[in-house]
């Protein structure tokens, strides 16, 4: 058996022991003598594991009660049609922050339901290389959220704060950060993330929701299909239809791993040693650059470029022989991305560090 570093940007690198675990119980789960993925989501032990899945997740990032945990499929791209369609109230005004492709794209979203959406900061100007000031927006009295894309996978940059949004229910794609580092559940009306980098398999996004944020299908301002409306979830506990069982089965195992490396806390630890690691040999370099402002430094999603393309090219080709993938950068900003997850050992982090040391003296100009 061969395992590489793997530093896609997601689908992602999981937990080497959950998929052992996973491995283990393919063929008989818990003495059931068939699979998850082969299970009524209606059995007695898939009803354990969407429990479990949620208590974990309600424990490690300590959610109020007040705040529902939904599971819903179609990844988090479905959910930038289904934060309009929840969240607009008669005004259907809402403040959005463009920091990246994912913030614009959730805007442009939005815009198909209103055209009272604005933009109210953003990071354009520079190429989305940082995060701008949120301390003072124009939020209006009017507005129904202020939403942000917390971690721009492909640019590389986080919000370190969260703005202040004047009051206003803060809604949060977490999808390239989520239990990376504790956050406050309560500072925030929507946090959702699609899986498929820190926490699963991907088809599948975890939506956090304020309860009084979730509306009957009566008091929603826009006809909403059923699978779109939050509501649907939380009175069926993301039961209605049949749901990712084989994500959520492997979400769960990934809740219970952060669980016993000693929770978010630890996580974050580990996060921040790895990311120092990488981001220390960038700023030694005389190669590779990284270019986004270090004050807005993401510690999930690492980017750098040596400013020649055919240079990268050849990186990202040779990093293959050396047990590094998915390295390349996303083809709108092109170089490299290191997406080094939660489930990245820092190992791993050591490995492309020493490669890319071994390249730059190799190719030094
Ligand atoms: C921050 C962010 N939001 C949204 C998405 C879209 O997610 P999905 O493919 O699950 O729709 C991605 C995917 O890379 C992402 O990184």
């Amino acid at each position: 058996m061969k395992r590489v570093y793997n530093f896609s940007a997601g689908p992602a690198v999981l937990p080497e022991e959950v998929l052992k675990e996973a491995q283990e119980e393919i063929f008989d789960y818990a003495d059931t003598g068939i699979s998850v993925m082969e299970m009524s989501h209606r059995s007695k032990p898939f009803e354990k594991i969407i429990t479990d899945a949620e208590k974990d997740l309600r424990e490690l990032m300590s959610i109020p009660d007040d705040y529902k945990v939904l599971f819903a499929q179609g990844g988090a791209t479905t959910q930038f049609a289904a934060v309009p369609m929840n969240l607009m109230s008669e005004n259907k005004q809402a403040a959005y922050i463009e920091t990246g492709n994912f913030s614009k794209k959730a805007f442009e979203e939005a815009k198909i339901f209103s055209d009272k959406v604005r933009i109210v900061a953003s990071s354009k100007d520079r190429n989305y290389t940082y995060i701008p000031d949120c301390s003072d927006l124009p939020i209006d009295e009017k507005d129904d959220y202020v939403y942000i894309c917390e971690n721009n996978t492909i640019f590389g940059t986080t919000f370190k704060n969260i703005p202040n949004t004047k009051g206003k229910p803060l809604v949060s794609d977490q999808s390239s950060c989520f239990l990376s580092k504790p956050v406050n559940v309560s500072d925030y009306g929507v946090i959702y993330a699609g899986v498929q980098k820190n926490v699963g398999p991907a088809g599948m996004a975890i939506i956090i929701a304020r309860g009084d944020l979730i509306k009957d299908a009566e008091e929603l301002q826009f006809p909403t299909p059923t699978m779109l409306r939050w509501k649907t979830y939380s009175d069926s506990g993301s039961l209605y239809n049949t749901p990712n069982c084989w994500s959520i089965y492997i979400c769960g195992k990934v809740f219970k791993w952060i669980k016993s490396i000693g929770g978010l806390e630890e996580m974050q630890k580990r996060n921040e040693e790895k990311a120092k690691i990488l981001y220390d040999c960038l700023d030694s370099s005389k190669l590779f650059v990284n270019g986004v402002e270090k004050s807005s430094r993401s510690i999930m999603n690492v980017v750098f470029k040596t400013g020649d393309p055919e240079l990268d090219a050849k990186f990202v080709a040779e990093a293959k022989d050396h047990g590094i993938i998915s390295i390349k950068g996303h083809r709108i900003v092109g170089g490299m991305r290191a997406s080094i997850y939660n489930a990245m050992p820092k190992e791993g982090v050591i490995s492309l560090v020493r490669f890319m040391e071994k390249f730059e003296k190799e190719n030094a100009r």
